[in-house]
């Protein structure tokens, strides 16, 4: 009996060394010390034995137990800490790491260009009048004097909105902030009718052509309109206020010129161009080896367009400007593919 219990024990402790994970101890603990393991039946056979075989046989079971018992518990210690030192190895958190940086949003190149320059026309006593982006023809172009067939109309392809039929009066996307010009006049008249007060707005915002798009031409895109009305204004004013708009915008180097132009709301009409600032005027490939960029049309409130926005042209005198904010910042930042604005790329549109 006593051979059988060191026999046991042996066998314990042998399959115990095969043992690699807490599953597998649990069954061993089961076989070798549970209820209908071998020593369990010594134990429950003691009864069984004679006065003299009884106690030996009952000490050495018990140290049999013992030794199972502390072999299991120190089984148990070295699985758990070989456990834990294979997670620290391969689940390995490097908490001096630095984290990942959250990415922050910011403006669109477009709205940030387009919000410097009404900042500088605030500065400047500019106000913001912002206007539909869909208007119907009269105020995109009747009241700005392109009559229906006007060839002039050509300069700006259309989209139109289906709205039944509307005569000569149809509903488009508007080519332009100008008709901007009448819903700002007409809605300062109604303050006072007879004697209707001065003007100082520009008026930002989406407009919409129907063009090939092509590198330097897109179907959609902002424009910001100038207006100022009032008694005894000038095209000296224009030339000053343009002038002055360049340099906060380009710096005070900025030098422009003035070139006639034709369109049917002003008159007489201008282009504004401002001297590359890529080569200083010398001629390089950006303004074409002109030495100048082109930035906005402009001219005086045609007496046509006053009248149209209730302003008596025999007492009022105006003068209006529009110009595009994608463009500019194509010159500043030497952009050379007006589709990267709508492209939706974050490449292009995270270096800005
Ligand atoms: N509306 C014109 C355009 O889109 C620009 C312009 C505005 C010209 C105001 C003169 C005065 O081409």
């Amino acid at each position: 009996m006593l051979k059988k219990l060191d026999q046991i024990q042996n066998d314990a402790l042998q399959a115990l060394q095969s043992v690699t994970d807490e599953d597998a101890l649990q069954t061993w603990r089961v076989a070798y010390t549970g209820r209908s393991s071998d020593l369990m039946q010594v134990f429950s056979g003691l009864g069984k034995l004679s006065k003299e075989d009884r106690p030996k046989v009952g000490q050495k079971a018990n140290l049999v137990k013992v030794a199972l018992e502390s072999a299991y518990e120190e089984k148990l210690k070295l699985l758990k800490q070989t456990a834990l030192e294979r997670s620290l190895q391969e689940e390995h958190l490097d908490v001096t790491l630095p984290g990942r940086p959250a990415s922050h949003g910011r403006l669109h190149p477009a709205t940030q260009t387009l919000r410097r320059i009404l900042a500088i026309m605030a500065d400047m006593g500019f106000q913001v009048f912002t206007s539909n982006e869909v208007e119907t023809d009269e105020y995109n172009f009747q009241f700005l004097n392109f009559p229906p067939d006007h060839p002039a109309r050509e300069m700006q392809d259309s989209f139109y909105v289906e709205a039944g039929n509307r005569g000569d009066n149809p509903l488009l996307m508007r080519t332009h902030t100008s008709p901007g010009q009448i819903r700002a006049m007409r809605a300062a008249v109604q303050t006072n009718p007879d004697n209707p007060p001065p003007i100082r707005i520009v008026l930002p915002g989406m407009c919409f052509r129907f063009e090939q798009i092509t590198a330097r031409s897109e179907i959609q895109f902002n424009q910001i309109e100038g207006l100022a009305v009032g008694k005894n204004i000038t095209f000296s004013d224009l030339k000053g206020t343009l002038s002055d708009f360049a340099r906060r915008m380009f710096g005070q180097e900025a030098r422009t010129r003035f070139r006639a132009q034709y369109f049917p709301f002003t008159e007489p009409s201008a282009e504004m161009d401002i001297e590359c600032f890529v080569c200083s005027g010398k001629g390089c490939p950006v303004c074409k080896q002109t030495g100048w960029l082109e930035i906005l049309g402009c001219g005086m409130v045609h007496p046509v367009v006053l009248q149209n926005g209730g302003y008596d042209p025999e007492r009022y005198t105006g003068f209006a400007f529009g110009m595009g904010p994608e463009r500019q910042a194509m010159l500043r930042y030497k952009i050379e593919d007006i589709r990267y604005f709508w492209g939706n790329d974050l490449r292009f549109l995270e270096q800005f």
